[in-house]
């Protein structure tokens, strides 16, 4: 009898959001689909963004998302508390509150003792205790791979949506968490995690978004995603596409996480990074000095990744502040909004 420990990244062909279909397969299929006329559809489908608002009456607003993926961690816990972090992160990207969640579970329990099913769904539970909810219910189906991700409620007020559509030149980009998780966790799947990156990796997919969402919606902001599959760049080019602008990011003010910069340069990424990466050629240009492992970077399809907020110039630094304070150290001012038709530019060098 074998004791070695389940590892539940090789029942995985793709890990995470890397899982995602790229970013231009669904927009095209999208249209072939009728068109949402609902008035009480605030935000549908048409503007890539983060989770659709369905208006109950002038004051409340349902936030509705789902998000499920195989596992991108060989711990079972872990898997079901990152992938609920992410599921509710939608909900926070709108700027609002989660109320309730249903599981989507995919299991092969053929392969796998029901232990492990139990603990996916413990990691899930206890995180969205955090979020201060409860899973109510779901649904399991037998798979070859594990699936797990939740269908997620929340609510919010219509008038406080925070939509992709609302960026203006002169506002300034804040990231709230490191970038380089796809990387990481390729290399920590592929047995090539020699800085032991994982866990480092494990404790920032699995914070919430609750507390940035939170400063961000008081510190007021103009637009506001979460960047997961599509990389940071992906998620940008659907706030600048909608809002009509272009974005400007430097490269050196990217919070990066280092053991992925290293990865990176030994030429560990995940096929979905390059995916974004060429999805994205016809959108961004690159300054002559940014490499092509900067390039990866930024495009690298994160998994339950930070906040990206777009914020008036003037409340930039009040809303900084107040992040640092409540714990987001590492939020950082990456770039800014100026007038454009819904480009970006990367260059180094925003500030000396
Ligand atoms: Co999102
Ligand atoms: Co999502």
């Amino acid at each position: 009898m074998s004791t070695e420990p389940i590892r539940l990244t090789k029942l995985a062909k793709r890990a995470g959001c890397a899982a995602k279909q790229p970013p231009g397969y669904l927009l095209s299929l999208l249209g072939e689909l009728p068109k949402i006329t609902d008035p009480n559809v605030l935000v549908g489908n048409a503007t890539a963004d983060d989770a659709a608002v369905y208006k109950l009456s002038d004051e409340l607003g349902l936030v509705l998302t789902t998000d499920f993926f195989t596992p991108i961690v060989d711990d079972a816990y872990d898997f079901g508390a990152i992938a609920a972090a992410n599921a509710l992160s939608d909900v926070y990207a709108m700027g609002g509150t989660p109320l309730t969640a249903l599981s989507i579970v995919g299991f092969p329990d053929a392969n796998l003792p029901p232990e492990v099913l139990v603990q996916i769904l413990k990691g899930a539970a206890d995180k969205a205790s955090e979020a201060g909810i409860a899973i109510v219910g779901g649904h399991t189906i037998k798979s070859e791979e594990p699936i797990f991700g939740l269908a997620v409620v929340g609510k919010i007020a219509p008038d406080q949506v925070l939509s992709n559509d609302k960026a203006q030149p002169g506002d300034v980009l804040i990231l709230t968490k490191p970038i380089g998780l796809g990387i990481i966790t390729t290399a920590a799947k592929n047995n090539e995690d020699s800085l032991g990156a994982i866990s480092t990796a494990i404790r920032v997919m699995s914070t919430l978004n609750r507390v940035a969402g939170e400063v961000i919606v008081r510190g007021g902001t103009h637009a506001l995603t979460d960047v997961t599959g599509f990389g940071l760049l992906g998620h940008l080019r659907n706030i600048v596409a909608a809002s009509r602008v272009n974005a400007r990011v430097f490269v050196d003010q990217v919070p990066i996480l280092d053991a992925a910069r290293q990865y990176v340069a030994r030429g560990i990424y995940p096929g979905g990074s390059n995916a974004n990466h060429r999805f994205l050629h016809d959108w961004v240009t690159y300054a002559a000095d940014v490499t092509k492992e900067e390039q990866l970077l930024l495009c690298d399809a994160q998994t339950s990744g930070g906040l990206l907020a777009v914020v008036p110039p003037d409340r930039a630094a009040a809303l900084l502040t107040a992040l640092h304070a409540r714990g987001i150290t590492d939020a950082t001012v990456i770039g800014e909004i100026v007038a454009g038709p819904g480009r970006i530019e990367v260059a180094r060098g925003g500030k000396s």
